[in-house]
């Protein structure tokens, strides 16, 4: 299919064919990666500015080197070291970005809704790098890549998520794009950061995580979302760990081929036990490495890329 959105803002808008589009065409640059010269011509000529508001490592480096590798002109744009800190608006900071003929604006910022609003007042694609607790779509993209890579599908597995489901854009982004895909999707974590309200998304809700991990094809671990927090929303770290970090002994309780996913950065002793995480189930790194595929992906369909069909012929 050809890919009809100018660009990412979201998962919840994207249908399940959209999705596959995505990864289809992922798995095609993944090929490219994997060559001595890594680059393809596809946006050469176009202007790529990374427009991060919020920290980032893995985001901001990979779609910088998806851009690279699609032969785009990229420009990183730190907010500590722009006119924000002189008071210039959102929206006039993208205006003179598009003056400056940015193509695609890709876009990290605390404010919920901040990418939506962008694409009102620019002509340039906007891909949303990560909104406020909203939603984190090149993120929910390469794990369910990394989930189909690792298990040949989606449809019909167990997916586990665990930890800050509330705060967590990771979170939303990969319950719309599992359950688009036909996946089964647990969510664990302490009741306040795991509402039952998530059951009206067609997933099942636990506090129990003996509960939540048993059968369960894939684990995929948040950390505490503290920046977003407005309060205390359990009683210590240490009895978060107790009840919810994933250690040694719990993985032993679980499928031998379980995948263990977490999208960064991790807090080692506290969702995750560092043997958990370096362990032969893990696949955390290679999340990292597919970021740069599904972000090439993403870069050439919001700018007019047909998909997988394109690239083979
Ligand atoms: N997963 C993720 O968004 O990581 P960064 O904050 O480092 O980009």
């Amino acid at each position: 299919m050809n890919w009809p959105h100018e660009h990412l803002l979201d998962i919840e808008s994207l249908t399940a064919a959209e999705i596959t589009t995505v990864l289809d065409t992922a798995r095609a640059f993944k090929a490219v990666g994997e060559r001595a010269i890594k680059k393809v011509p596809a946006l050469r000529g176009k202007t790529v500015v990374n427009l991060f508001a919020e920290p980032s490592t893995r985001t901001r480096i990979s779609f910088e080197l998806a851009a690279q590798r699609l032969s785009a002109d990229v420009i990183n744009f730190s907010a500590d070291a722009s006119s924000f800190k002189k008071g210039e608006t959102l929206k006039d900071t993208a205006r003179n970005l598009e003056a400056l003929n940015a193509d695609v604006i890709v876009i990290r910022h605390s404010a919920s809704g901040a990418p939506q609003f962008l694409s009102r007042v620019v002509q340039s694609h906007i891909v949303n790098a990560g909104d406020g607790a909203h939603e984190h779509p090149t993120q929910a993209l390469l794990d369910t890549f990394t989930i189909r890579e690792k298990k040949g599908r989606v449809a019909g597995l167990n997916v586990t998520i665990l930890g800050d489901i509330l705060y967590s854009r990771v979170a939303r982004s990969n319950i719309w794009a599992l359950t688009k895909l036909g996946a089964h999707v647990t969510l664990c974590g302490p009741s306040t950061l795991v509402p039952r309200v998530f059951e009206r998304l067609g997933c099942r809700v636990t506090h129990n995580m003996d509960e939540a991990i048993a059968g369960a094809d894939v684990i995929n671990l948040l950390r505490i979302q503290h920046e977003r927090q407005r309060k205390t929303m359990f009683p210590s770290l240490g009895e978060y760990t107790s009840l919810f970090g994933l250690t040694r002994a719990r993985l032993a309780r679980t499928q031998p081929d379980v995948l263990i996913m977490h999208p960064g950065p991790i807090n080692r002793g506290v969702e995750i036990d560092s043997e958990v995480a370096d362990g032969p189930n893990s696949v955390i790194l290679e999340q990292v490495t597919n970021g740069i595929a599904v972000r090439m992906a993403v870069l050439y369909l919001v700018c007019g890329g047909k998909g997988p069909q394109e690239l083979a012929g």
